[in-house]
């Protein structure tokens, strides 16, 4: 299967519900399920059926639009009140990822800049928003494709982690863009790794599922192993994506990347990450400010294995994502080209945060 062709969330024909591809059933089962309440949405968001930080800002933009579009009033300002309950309530759902909170901000300045005009025209105007990000996303992450292609030698050995592909975005992913635009170019000697990505196996589970299933030649690590297979010489570049990059490049991606990094440093890899400009958090000076979320005991201790594989009572530490260190990233690569450091510098001159 196609995964370019399937679509991470979209609104339907109607626009009275979500569909949603359900990512924790994958690879075994495609199914798109149909989310029509505030709290179903929600609950997509949190328990990972849509993520990947564009495509929770992609969600998010309908999800508003949908649930706006349900508030039973002709009066502007009761609308706005319950608008923003809305937004808090959405907002609540994950933490790390800036998308969620950038994306659920411009359709509340978009609310904001309509409320003068009938509810009904706003709802129809907040429906087009959402459109909008979920159509420039498309285009940045194929940007940030053209741009990580320059970057590309034949032959290359290409490690990833966790699921910054197609699924994780409107279309083309991030981390993947640069494989999927030397497909399109007659490449056919690139080399994936995907680390699997403990303990939700999102390089497992998604990232082997889309590239594989897109033909692309595609191995699968544990995460323990990217060590040797740098070692070995298999490795010659490393996409990663993020979910948070604070203003001096130090990014938040998913838990494992920081060490993927740390080896990568050891073994003079070049490490790049691959960043829409929504998930640059210019109002952040470092990663230690980046919230990171903390997710339940039994994604690691029960998930995916037949018994429990730990002893009852033992304490669990599950942070889902860790920050990489600027100093450790050789380039960001950001739809408006590709960022070296000082990185303040270098979003700035690109224009993000204005
Ligand atoms: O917990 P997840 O699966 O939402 O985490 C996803 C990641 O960490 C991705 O690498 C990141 O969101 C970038 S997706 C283009």
């Amino acid at each position: 299967m196609d995964a370019l062709q399937l679509d991470t969330v979209r609104i339907s024909a109607d626009k009275t519900y979500l569909e949603i591809l359900d990512q924790t059933l994958l690879p075994n089962t495609v199914k798109v399920i149909q989310v029509r309440r505030i709290e179903d949405i929600r609950e997509a968001i949190k328990s990972l059926r849509v993520r990947g930080a564009p495509a929770i800002g992609v969600c998010a933009g309908y999800a508003i639009a949908l649930t706006a579009s349900q508030i039973d009033t002709d009066d502007p300002i009761q609308f706005r009140e319950e608008f923003l309950k809305h937004k808090a309530y959405l907002a609540s759902s994950r933490p790390t990822a800036v998308n969620l909170f950038w994306a659920l901000d411009r359709m509340e300045n978009t609310m904001r800049a309509h409320l003068n005009k009938p509810v009904s025209k706003i709802k129809e105007i907040l429906f087009a928003e959402a459109q909008a990000i979920r159509d420039e996303d498309v285009s940045i992450s194929r940007r940030i494709g053209e741009i990580g292609f320059g970057l590309l030698r034949h032959g290359d050995g290409i490690l990833t982690h966790c699921n910054a592909g197609t699924l994780a975005t409107a279309k083309y992913g991030t981390a993947t863009a640069p494989i999927y635009v030397a497909r399109e170019r007659g490449w056919t000697d690139l080399q994936v790794y995907c680390d699997e990505t403990r303990p939700l196996l999102q390089g497992a589970r998604l990232t082997a599922f889309e590239l594989h299933g897109a033909g692309i030649d595609t191995t699968l690590i544990c995460d323990n192993m990217a060590s040797i297979t740098m070692r070995r010489g298999l490795i010659n570049i490393i996409f990663v994506g993020c979910d948070r990059v604070a203003r001096n490049g130090d990014t938040a991606n998913k838990i494992g990347t920081s060490g993927v990094a740390i080896l990568a440093k050891h073994y003079g890899i070049p490490f790049y990450v691959c960043a829409p400009g929504s998930t640059i958090d210019m109002s952040l000076e470092t990663g230690d400010q980046i919230p990171i979320e903390e997710r339940a005991p039994e994604e690691v201790t029960e998930m995916w294995y037949a018994q429990r594989m730990a002893p009852e009572g033992i304490q669990v530490c599950n942070p889902a994502f860790d920050v990489t260190e600027h100093s450790l990233i050789t380039g960001i690569i950001t739809e408006k080209g590709l960022c070296k450091a000082p990185f303040d510098q270098a979003f700035e001159k690109l224009g993000f945060g204005r």
